[in-house]
């Protein structure tokens, strides 16, 4: 079974948020699909261990938003690799609020939707939430962006939560090889020069130099 296939399933990148009793969490996820249209549903698959997800099991209430093309990576790597259970994600965002009471960012974003959990399906790793659409609203024209454009020309990765999280094969070694660079094995970043300094921290995901692995020219 060749697992790329699945890299071939067309998706975009999205923010999922939810509140609790003002306190705002949220994260990245590739996983939302529009159900029905009559009434108007969503589907979204977030994993059991986002802290996200526990948040929805409580509130039954989420906002998603389409990210754009134009997302920078320290966004999808604050909402994407750390968790809300540990920091504010929506510190220093400028963000409205729903009709739910939920916040969802107007910046690199197209479109957002206030949803009602309306059934739980448990598929072991991840909750399906169904939601019913409360209320939408197109936030911009630019484009949004494919988990295609992310990772050939963002150049990210997908953390192990992910619904579509591939683990990678062990790579090979080249030894006789110049390091030009160093990339994050967490979320993709790239730090340009030969030596990574040893207490470096990754500005997007925030692992340290042991998360680094060299590339060579
Ligand atoms: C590109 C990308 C795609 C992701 N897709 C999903 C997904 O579909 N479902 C999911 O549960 N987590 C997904 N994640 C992982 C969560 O965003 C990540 O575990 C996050 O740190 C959880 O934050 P939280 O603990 O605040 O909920 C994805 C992350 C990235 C970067």
């Amino acid at each position: 079974m060749d697992s790329k296939a699945f890299f071939r399933l067309s998706c975009g990148l999205y923010i999922i948020s939810t509140s609790d009793d003002g306190r705002d969490v949220g994260c990245i996820i590739n996983t939302t699909t529009q159900v029905t249209s009559s009434p108007s549903q969503l589907m979204v698959a977030v994993n059991k261990e986002n802290y996200t997800s526990k948040v929805i099991l409580k509130t039954k209430k989420f906002d998603v938003m389409s990210l754009t093309e134009d997302v920078p990576m320290e966004l999808i790597g604050v909402f994407g690799f750390q968790s809300s259970e540990t920091i504010n994600k929506f510190e220093n965002l400028e963000v409205e609020r729903d009709c739910l009471d939920i916040p969802y960012l107007k910046q690199h974003c197209n479109a957002h939707f206030a949803c009602q959990v309306q059934e739980i399906i448990d598929v072991g790793t991840h909750y399906l939430f169904i939601g019913l659409v409360k209320d939408c609203a197109v936030l911009g024209d630019a484009p949004s962006i494919t988990y295609d454009y992310y990772h050939k020309v963002k150049k990210g990765l997908t953390p192990p939560k992910a619904s579509s999280y591939i683990a990678p094969s062990s790579s090979e070694k080249k030894e006789e090889q110049t390091v030009t660079a160093w990339r994050c094995r967490i979320c993709g970043y790239i730090y340009e020069g030969e030596t990574l300094p040893d207490d470096f921290t990754c500005p997007i995901c925030k692992k340290s130099a042991d998360y680094f692995d060299p590339v060579y020219q």
